[in-house]
């Protein structure tokens, strides 16, 4: 069997319990296989340090089965590639917001160093028989860098976030040097058939490819890659378990003791622009203004944890949804009653899954996601006999899998207000069925599914070995 290579920014060890997300679907995967992840270490060298552009300490580390490989990048590298083109220009545009997109010549051209900085330094440590599976948007390019190498191994690439349509891609400066990077990989993976289906539109018009059969294969730029949507999943076992689990339960007890008369509602995010924050708790209020029934009862937990806080844009909406919980609180509180519950920190993770069982509701509401895991997680952690109800954004790659939540416009203040009452209302009988069948996509589709699907893919993809696209 070939030794799985993954490479993502963010690397995590995949002995512990990990943050969420990306980190702990891939934690996973190389726990079962073994395989090398590599990656930014997560330090910066400042100059004055000695950290030059281009050029990177490299840390070894071998984790049970895993062999974890991380640079530090040097403060200019890191600027231009993380906080510059990765988060101030593909993240925004990748989200549909041009609006706060930063273009500047010298974040990609610090994006392109890192990802050469990165094919440098990754490939002397490549067997020749490794399968390479590459994540996210930090890193686009690598695949085109290590063919310009000279390297023939099977590259595999999956992007995390949404894909915009052309129009919106096209207002990313080179944006076609991007989508032609992709040409590089053998095969590419969407979060949902929507990323797909843009991804198909912009290389059919834009890029002139030629499809190849029905199975995702398109040729241009003298390669040929497959592109597949490929929905992440969560190891519901393993969140069920966490559920089970001691500090979970002692969660759902307090919060159950504490909110005994009162109906709780749970949003739990990374604090980015793109999760609707400020509109969740618009609608929060709406509720409360509109069925006053809600009032002295239903009570929102929002966690906010901390994110990316040098990108200015993560700070200006740390300001409006201070704003905004003061004075939903300031005018609707009671002696013995806050509305909102803000915590502007990271919960420690085992105690979430207790936090989501104790809630009526759980809202997920993100202006674009590009699949959202924390919907899927507050489903395995309810009690089937008595679950919570999801009130979900159309707008987040999961809602094309689970139809049976109340899906919801976030941009729409009131329809997302009265989904919320109908969610506080809805009898039991209605709750499980929903819940029900919820419960079985995100046990078909789990992290297994994903992982093994996407791999059987690119084990049976046309590699080709030579040629930059
Ligand atoms: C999203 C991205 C990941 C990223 C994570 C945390 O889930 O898809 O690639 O690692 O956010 O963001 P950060 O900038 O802290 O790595």
């Amino acid at each position: 069997m070939s030794r799985l290579v993954v490479v993502s920014n963010r690397v995590a060890d995949p002995r512990k319990t990990a943050a969420g997300g990306l980190a702990v679907a891939l934690a996973d995967v190389l726990n079962s296989t073994g395989g090398m992840w590599f990656g930014w270490s997560g330090k910066v060298i400042e100059a004055a340090d000695g950290g030059k552009p281009g050029e990177a300490r490299q840390h070894t580390q071998q984790a049970g089965p895993v062999k974890l490989v991380t640079l530090d990048l040097s403060r200019e590298d890191h600027d231009a590639f993380y906080v510059g083109y990765s988060n101030g220009v593909l993240w925004p545009v990748f989200h549909y917001r041009l609006d706060l997109a930063d273009f500047d010549a010298g974040y990609v051209a610090g994006y392109r160093r890192v990802n050469q900085l990165f094919a440098r330094k990754l490939k002397p440590l490549l067997q020749p028989d490794d399968v390479v599976w590459v994540h996210d948007y930090h890193l686009i390019p690598l695949a085109a860098e290590l063919r310009a190498l000279g390297c023939g191994h099977r590259i595999g690439y999956f992007l995390h976030i949404p894909l915009p349509p052309s129009l919106i891609m096209a207002a990313i400066p080179g944006h076609d040097w991007l989508i032609r990077a992709l040409f590089a990989y053998d095969l590419v993976g969407f979060q949902s058939r929507g990323d797909l289906r843009h991804f198909d539109r912009y290389v059919e018009a834009e890029a002139g490819a030629q499809r190849l059969g029905d199975d995702g294969r398109w040729r241009a730029f003298n390669r040929t890659v497959q592109a597949c949507a490929f929905p992440i999943g969560i190891d519901v076992e393993e969140f069920q378990a966490l559920t089970d689990a001691p500090e979970a339960r002692e969660m759902f007890e307090r919060m159950r003791k504490e909110y005994s008369r009162r109906k709780l509602l749970v949003g739990v995010d990374r604090l980015d622009y793109s999760k609707g924050l400020p509109q969740r708790l618009k609608a929060f209020r709406e509720l409360l203004k509109s069925y006053p029934e809600h009032r002295d009862s239903a009570t929102l937990i929002q966690i906010a944890s901390p994110s990316r806080e040098d990108v200015t844009a993560y700070t200006d909406i740390l300001h409006e949804l201070e704003s905004l919980c003061g004075s939903i609180n300031g005018n609707f509180g009671e002696l013995d009653w806050m509305p909102v519950r803000y915590i502007h920190r990271t919960v420690a993770r085992p105690r979430l899954p207790g936090l989501y069982r104790a809630s009526r509701v759980g809202v997920v509401t993100p202006l674009r996601d590009g699949m959202n895991l924390v919907a899927k997680e507050f489903i395995a952690a309810q009690d089937p006999a008595d679950p919570g109800v999801l009130v979900l954004s159309r707008f987040a790659g999961v809602a094309e899998q689970l139809p049976d939540a109340l899906l919801v416009n976030p941009y729409d203040i009131e329809g997302t207000a009265n989904a919320i009452h109908l969610a506080l209302t809805m009898p039991v009988e209605e709750r499980r069925v929903r819940h029900q069948s919820q419960m079985a996509v995100i046990k078909k589709y789990d992290v297994h599914w994903w992982c093994q699907s996407f791999l059987d893919t690119l084990a049976k993809a046309e590699a080709e070995v030579t040629g930059t696209p």
